[in-house]
């Protein structure tokens, strides 16, 4: 047993991390429920990886499990949900006391709870680790979010942080530059310990959430400048990659420029025009989104990015509501320049949102299942790796530097002074959509979300009355101190209202 560690799993993302975590040193044993891709991944490191020899391919599991030092770490990078359960299941009577697996996938966190306590009880370690950053994350360095024991965690945490991706310290922004055998060297390492338990897959879920809302947004601004100023794809995607030098630089920014300006292979016009629109999904972003209904979290724009999302998927209703439905005819924007610079505002407006959003649904999160997340850290391990990566980020980093209680990213002074600054854009954006018809459900929320968090009084009070008369679900007043209930017996006015 000369391994360092094991996984298991060989689609792409385990082939990647497997590869990503060779390069870096590290010897590792690797296996597939179907041998034969084992031997094909094997073959193929032999013919192309410079750290081929690092990785051994076993074919069945007891060989597999032996060949890896005490106590092992296994990490597997099977699909979610069933097949998890049915690996484990598979593994834990070849397993000793105090081993560790390491669950990579897009668990449900309270199925990573679950686990947890189920292998423990067999004196067995669980760490169920958030992996965002997709296949090329993956390779070169992944963002990381661990969750398990911190004896757990004090052996897995050097490989976990050689393989993530790094981010300089001096300017926070990550360090590129990695190449097959050739892992960056220095730097902070965005992989780093969340909490016990299910928090590191709570965390991942929400990055996801922030995913969802992040790409919605940007949808939406290529919609409005396509439908308001009638801009071809590849003009739109100009306009991204200088949005990318900005404030708003980031992965998702930078890959929409270069998907907007990719030609049709296979024909005229760009590839984009020619997609069917009707996204899918695989969950995580409905996970979060009835989470904040569980938790009864205002995560409005979150949900309304997979609202969107499923909305889409009816091509075939909208196709057929598209010539019953009524809506205004567009009236084309002139002002080319200043509308674009409204638009890059209402998207900077919005992603903060967002991350308002998110940030506040792990707040009420650590409180309502007991852990204890430290926020700064999170922005900070979002920084490099990940889909959501972006130099926005640093600044949550030092907001909650400033205030690490801070109760609302909108309520740091620099978040504060940019959502006023553009404001007066984002509203005109969203008066332009509405007014043309032009469906903008995020920016709408988003500007739902910042106008209900700054208003002192919302017709709740209205709300509260219709349920006291209705249901006799009682209200507490204004004038007098919170936790006293009062009832009116509203069918009956003139009668009082007592105090339950
Ligand atoms: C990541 C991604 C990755 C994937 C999700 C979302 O962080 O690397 O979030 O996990 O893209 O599965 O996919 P869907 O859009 O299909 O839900």
């Amino acid at each position: 047993n000369t391994a360092d560690i094991g996984l298991i799993g060989l689609a792409v993302m385990g082939q990647n991390l497997a590869l990503n975590i060779a390069d870096h040193g590290y010897t590792i044993s690797v296996y597939n429920r179907d041998p034969e891709k084992t031997r094909k991944f094997i073959a193929h490191c032999k013919e192309n990886e410079p750290s081929a020899d690092n990785l051994k391919g076993f074919e069945d599991l007891a060989t597999f499990v032996l060949s890896i030092k005490r106590p092992r770490k296994i990490v597997l990078l099977v699909k979610a949900g069933s097949a998890t359960d049915v690996t484990i299941n598979a593994l834990v009577p070849f397993l000793e006391e105090g081993d560790i697996i390491i669950d990579g996938g897009n668990a449900l966190w309270t199925d990573t709870i679950r686990r947890e306590k189920e292998l423990r009880a067999k004196g067995l370690e669980f760490i169920g680790s958030g992996v965002s950053g997709g296949e090329t994350g993956a390779r070169f360095g992944p963002s990381l979010m661990p969750s398990g024991t911190r004896k757990a965690w004090f052996h897995l945490e050097p490989i976990w942080r050689d393989i993530a991706a790094k981010v300089d310290p001096r300017t926070g922004k990550p360090i590129e530059g990695a190449a097959p055998g050739k892992p960056v060297q220095g730097g902070f390492s965005c992989a780093e310990y969340i909490g016990p338990d299910g928090a590191g897959h709570y965390v991942k879920m929400v990055h996801n959430g922030i995913e969802y809302i992040d790409m919605q947004l940007i949808c939406e601004a290529y919609w409005l400048m396509k439908n308001l100023l009638g801009m071809r794809a590849d003009e739109i995607g100009q306009v991204f990659e200088e949005w990318n030098k900005g404030e708003l630089s980031s992965f998702l920014i930078e890959i929409t420029g270069d998907i907007l300006q990719q030609k049709d292979p296979a024909g005229d016009g760009f590839l984009v025009d020619k997609i069917l629109d009707a996204a899918g999904q695989k969950g995580t972003g409905q996970w979060t989104a009835a989470n904040a209904l569980e938790l009864g979290s205002p995560a409005n724009a979150i949900a309304a990015a997979v609202f969107a999302r499923a909305l889409s998927t009816l091509k075939a209703e909208r196709v057929e509501a598209s010539t019953i439905l009524k809506g205004p005819t567009v009236k084309l924007e002139s002002d080319r320049e200043q509308l674009i610079e409204a638009i890059r505002n209402a998207l900077y407006c919005s992603k903060i949102c967002a991350y308002a959003q998110g940030f506040q649904l792990m707040d009420k999160a650590q409180v309502a299942y007991n852990w204890k997340l430290n926020f700064g850290e999170i922005a900070q391990i979002w920084r490099g790796g990940c889909i959501i990566r972006a130099r926005f980020l640093q600044k949550i980093t030092d907001a909650y530097a400033l205030d690490s209680r801070l109760k609302n990213l909108m309520l740091d002074p620099y978040f504060t002074e940019a959502l006023d600054e553009g404001q007066a854009s984002w509203r005109e954006v969203v008066t332009l959509a509405v007014r043309n018809g032009i469906p903008a459900q995020a920016f709408c929320a988003a500007l739902s979300y910042y106008d209900g968090y700054r208003s002192a009084s919302l017709p709740a009070n209205l709300l509260q009355a219709q349920r006291d008369y209705f249901g006799a679900h009682t209200y507490e007043r204004t004038d007098q101190p919170r936790g006293e209930f009062f009832h009116t017996d509203w069918p009956e006015p003139g009668r009082p209202q007592f105090k339950v």
